[in-house]
């Protein structure tokens, strides 16, 4: 039987195929093997829970993520809800700019970021880490004539109220945006004012994410 494969990658590979008649996307986790075999099986299974639990409790908050059908530890994939017209928000906003020029550009990227500060800040409200929110790990998916944000890639998110690590996530996800859009520092502007109109503690989230950032700043003039 031949498989669609979506990404073939080190860590593991993804592809089309189905579980229980219901056509789904499988993510397999390979074996690493310079890594001690006992410790292997108990960080895959480590990121295979974490993935279906934050999708689970995305999903109870209202946040759009894909749904994980079936875990199957032993052989290491994870089968999941497949969005086939989804691109990542990398692709979205590098096709944005290129196909309606900078300027043109901007009035939907702005509105994008809305909806992204939005969901990360209730993402955050319910304690929910990403652990490596970056705009590949973002879907923007079609709904009508518009869209739907959805987070994926949950292998090394956490569940806790750390104000530290809402901040690592905005971080990682501050780099992620100046490394491949670096000509429009408003997106992450736009992400981060939407997020601080949330409800919870997120002033004290903004000065760790400061703090992370300053961190940052010095280990690139040290080197
Ligand atoms: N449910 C999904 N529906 C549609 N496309 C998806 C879905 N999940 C993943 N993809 C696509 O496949 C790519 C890789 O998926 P994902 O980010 O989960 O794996 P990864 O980065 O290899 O994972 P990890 O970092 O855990 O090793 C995504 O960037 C996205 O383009
Ligand atoms: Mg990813």
């Amino acid at each position: 039987m031949s498989v669609e494969i979506l990404k073939q990658g080190a860590e593991g590979r993804l592809y089309l195929g189905d579980f229980k008649g219901q056509a789904c996307l499988i993510k397999e986790r390979f074996v690493k093997k310079y890594r001690h075999p006992e410790l292997d099986t108990q960080i895959t299974r480590q990121r295979m829970k974490a993935e279906a639990k934050a999708s689970a409790r995305c999903l109870a908050a209202g946040i759009l993520a894909p749904k994980i059908l079936n875990s199957d530890l032993n052989t290491h994939k994870l089968y999941m809800e497949y969005f086939d017209k989804a691109k990542t928000a990398k692709q979205f906003i590098l096709e944005t700019v290129a196909t309606q020029g900078e300027d043109n550009a901007k009035t939907s990227l702005l509105e994008l970021c809305t909806k992204i500060g939005h969901i990360i800040g209730r993402m955050h409200s319910n304690n929910i880490i990403h652990g490596d929110l970056t705009t590949s790990n973002i879907l923007i998916n079609p709904n009508g004539c518009h869209y739907d944000v959805i987070l994926i890639d949950f292998g090394l998110s956490h569940y806790n109220q750390a104000t530290e690590d809402k901040g690592v996530d905005l971080y990682v996800l501050e780099r992620a945006l100046l490394s491949t859009h670096s000509e429009q520092p408003y997106l992450f502007e736009k992400i981060l004012s939407e997020y601080r109109t949330n409800d919870n503690d997120q002033h004290a989230v903004l000065s760790k994410f400061e703090e992370v950032r300053a961190r940052g700043r010095k280990r690139t003039m040290i080197g």
